[in-house]
């Protein structure tokens, strides 16, 4: 049902539509009568709703970096759990994790060989020539950040550190792949096909999600699709960009103990970094990393 150019604009921004989201429904709809997936309106978060997003993530930026001051060998994962927990409730924040679909811990922390969703442990202590991801997501007034970094432990090995750096790479890459009114698909192939370019794969199973007003949200945003295909990325839609690069094949299982932890199915290493970000009007802000 459209508008009437004189109603009150959908996004609750009080203003009339006209002077609103009109041109902005107006080019959604051109796209999808050329045979676009266009945004549903839960998709587009209003200027003050990114503005709470980013207080969120302020909290989820700080708790990265205390990690990243903080860590090192003989630290265990259980610790870095605590840190989380303190830092975030400090702040006035909640771990987002924490009892998430039953998940027991404030953070994820994922070692080597295991893909995500690692659960902290007393048992698990970190020692040179880890490879390890602090998944760490905050909830704050009411909004959500979700950001990840991989750490380094001591000296690492050169295959490791290449694993690490085209990780981290591949979001730039996704990163500048973010234009309003193009196609996610168009974001996911660019980093599909510079991890391919490097050597390594993309966990095909899991990806980002928008972000914000909850923690998962649509659209999903996974790193198979091809260009041309996947939502349109309009400007106030805010999600996540955050690939699972692997240095063998992209095969991944879940741990049957716990429910929760992926593995590489052939064992070797895993590395991902996570930012979230909103589409804006000629690109991409980062609003959490
Ligand atoms: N931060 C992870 C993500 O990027 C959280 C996964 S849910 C959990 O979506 F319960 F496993 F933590
Ligand atoms: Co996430």
């Amino acid at each position: 049902m459209k508008l009437g150019r004189n109603d009150l604009c959908w996004c609750k921004s009080g203003q009339k539509y006209k002077k609103c989201h009109e041109a902005f429904d107006d080019r959604l709809w051109a796209l999808k009568a050329a045979g676009h997936k266009i945004p549903t309106h839960e998709m587009i978060k209003t200027p003050q709703q990114i503005e709470g997003i980013k207080e969120s993530a302020k909290i989820n930026i700080a708790v990265l970096d205390y990690i990243s001051e903080h860590i090192g060998a003989g630290i265990s994962t259980e610790e870095i759990n605590t840190w989380v927990e303190e830092k975030t409730r400090s702040m006035g924040g909640i771990p987002a994790t924490l009892n998430y679909n039953g998940f027991p811990k404030s953070v994820c922390t994922s070692l080597n060989n295991e893909v995500c969703h690692g659960i902290p442990s007393p048992d698990i202590i970190l020692k040179e020539g880890d490879i390890v991801n602090v998944d760490c997501s905050t909830i704050y007034n009411g909004y959500f950040s979700d950001s990840s970094r991989m750490f380094c432990i001591g000296k690492i090995s050169p295959e490791k550190k290449r694993l690490v750096e085209v990780a981290k790479e591949s979001l730039n890459v996704g990163l500048k792949a973010v234009k309003p009114w193009t196609c996610l698909g168009d974001m996911s192939a660019a980093v599909n096909d510079y991890v391919k370019e490097n050597g390594y794969t993309v966990v095909r199973e899991i990806g980002g999600h928008g972000c914000g007003i909850e923690f998962h949200e649509e659209p999903w945003v996974g790193y198979t699709f091809s260009r041309g295909s996947g939502v349109i990325m309009a400007p106030g839609m805010v999600f996540t960009i955050e690939p699972m690069i692997n240095m063998g094949k992209a095969d991944i299982y879940q741990d049957e103990e716990n429910g929760w932890t992926i593995y590489t199915e052939d064992g070797l290493p895993s590395a991902q970094w996570e930012i979230e970000i909103a589409v804006t009007e000629d690109g991409a802000e980062i609003l959490s990393y």
